[in-house]
């Protein structure tokens, strides 16, 4: 039965306006509910900025240095990291379902240290990324590499995937064999990225002219963090990065490959969400690596 109709129209608050809410990350208000939903789960809102820890690198070359056990090196920094991008290998295999945290997945595939790296295909279908709940599909492109052609293509095929169920595509931009990472290389690969519908562009650090890549990037650009360096410099790094227009990072190995991983990502969240200097941020390292 219908309820009464006896309310006034106070009930109804027709004097305040409803708010239309800004979406706060850059190049995403035009996005779909659900997209912006995942987006919100990998990008902290009150921040605009993600860590998320980076741990795929074994689909191309096995289990790396910090990755041996993900089970027992890995599952512990979970509680720190924002996001988690991994294969669905290891998700399915390793990581509890019962996870609080967004997962974005690696779905290219095929080629491995021992050939030609930009020889990837797409290698996970849209319906298990689906079943995987995840929040994003990473795709690697080879901007001037070998097999460019086929990788940006891989990329597009993932976002028309993407754009039907609302899961985002970060596109990861892989240096290409003769191509100099400078920040020239990096603002046509991230460009080309955002321009054929990626929604998240992953990218190195270069030392000159990193705010010209994420000027011209429409989307958010996270940083990666590349071969292990002493914590401090990470630490630099991403400071710089974030200060410079990336919404943050998506660090592997100067994670996972410190000495106290645990304290490294905490310090590498000091320094993106909180603008702690690096410094600073490795004085928390310090500080939190002496305790037990
Ligand atoms: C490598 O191919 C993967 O995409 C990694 O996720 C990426 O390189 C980020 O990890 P790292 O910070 O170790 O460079």
């Amino acid at each position: 039965m219908p309820e009464a109709d006896d309310k006034t129209a106070q009930d109804y608050a027709p004097q305040i306006p409803q708010k239309t809410e800004d979406f706060f990350l850059k190049g995403s208000g035009a996005l779909e509910w659900g997209m912006k939903n995942r987006l919100s789960r990998i990008f902290n809102p009150a921040s605009g900025r993600t860590v998320m820890l980076a741990i795929d690198h074994g689909y191309f070359q096995g289990p790396t240095s910090g990755l041996e056990r993900v089970d027992l090196n890995i599952l512990p920094l979970v509680p720190y990291a924002d996001s988690l991008m991994l294969t669905r290998g290891i998700l399915r295999s390793v990581v509890p379902a019962a996870l609080p945290k967004s997962v974005v997945l690696r779905v290219s595939g095929g080629a491995s240290i021992l050939k030609e790296l930009s020889a990837e295909g797409v290698a996970v279908d849209i319906e298990d990324s689906i079943r995987l709940n995840v929040c994003a599909m990473a795709v690697q492109v080879f901007v001037g590499g070998e097999h460019e052609r086929d990788s940006i293509l891989n990329m597009t095929k993932v976002v028309d995937w993407g754009n039907r169920y609302g899961i985002p595509t970060l596109a990861v931009t892989a240096v290409g064999k003769d191509m100099k990472r400078d920040a020239r290389y990096f603002r046509l690969a991230t460009r080309i990225c955002a321009e054929l519908g990626a929604h998240i562009v992953k990218t190195y650090y270069v030392e000159d002219g990193f705010e010209t890549v994420t000027a011209a990037c429409p989307v958010p650009i996270v940083m990666a963090g590349g071969k292990k360096i002493p914590e401090i410099d990470a630490l630099r790094m991403a400071s710089k990065a974030c200060l410079e227009g990336a919404a943050g990072v998506d660090m592997g190995r100067n994670i996972f490959q410190s000495e106290h991983p645990a304290a490294m990502i905490q310090a590498v969240r000091a320094v993106v969400h909180r603008d702690e200097t690096p410094e600073k941020a490795l004085a928390l390292y310090e500080e939190l690596s002496r305790q037990p």
